[in-house]
């Protein structure tokens, strides 16, 4: 098992970081990531509000670029695990100083957590530039595993930063997946993920992208080389199940 230095991020792609923490204790990490852009910084999914949790994060973020540079948060649904923290960020950045995005439905859950930044909702499809040849595209997946979820393709690394989907549950942890991927990811998204309908529909979706690496809000980053076979195991997944 490697440890994992809690003051460190990780630079996954050249200015795209893993700013995330494992929990090995639970058998699981929580996974935010950082984009470094020209004009922009964006924060995905950035997760718990626990003082540790979020004091790890933030400490991870600011040995990238100032806490104050976050132009935009994504957040791909409303869960605690990757939206709680926001109203931190709001305290120490200030109120309306960046952009939450995220869908319609999910939006109306934010200001639950005392988050006050407007929120903007973006619909299936929604494409943001962020520089020329950089762009993210929002994928909606719904019961994935909440009605209003999102992912999010990151056209540059093409990257799917994918949320509940593809995550896994494992004490024996890696910030990459090895070849033991596969069953942690089964046991978080049998009883996480739905409907195997919900999943085929998500599936189709993203059946044309060029995707590089999977990027899940909990357990390990899926290489190109383990692409093909995460998702063949999601397909045959029998999913909806609490045992
Ligand atoms: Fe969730
Ligand atoms: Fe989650």
């Amino acid at each position: 098992m490697t440890e994992i230095d809690p003051e460190t991020a990780v630079e996954i792609k050249p200015d795209l970081w893993w700013v995330g923490w494992p929990d090995y204790h639970a058998g699981f990490s929580n996974n935010p990531y950082l984009i470094v852009e020209e004009d922009q910084v964006i924060l995905i999914d950035p997760g718990s509000r626990h003082e540790d949790h979020w004091g790890w994060v933030k400490r991870k973020i600011e040995s990238v670029v100032p806490l104050s540079s976050i132009t935009m948060i994504i957040v791909h649904h409303q869960d605690p695990d990757l939206c709680a923290a926001i109203p931190l960020i709001e305290e120490e950045v200030g109120v309306g100083n960046f952009e939450i995005v995220t869908t319609e439905r999910t939006a109306l859950f934010i200001p639950y957590y005392g988050v006050k930044t407007e929120v903007t909702s973006v619909e299936d499809g929604t494409v943001l530039e962020l520089t020329e040849g950089h762009e993210l595209k929002f994928i909606t997946t719904p019961y994935l595993h909440f009605p209003g979820a999102m992912v999010t393709y990151d056209t540059k690394y093409k990257v799917l930063f994918s949320s509940d989907i593809f995550a896994g549950f494992s004490i024996d942890w890696s910030l990459y997946a090895n070849e033991y991927y596969l069953e942690a990811m089964k046991v978080f998204s049998q009883p996480y993920l739905s409907h195997h309908k919900h999943v085929l529909n998500f599936l189709r979706k993203i059946e044309d992208l060029d995707i590089d690496m999977i990027c899940p809000q909990h357990g390990s980053i899926i290489p190109r080389d383990r692409v093909r076979e995460a998702i063949e195991t999601l397909r045959d997944l029998e999913v909806g199940i609490w045992e």
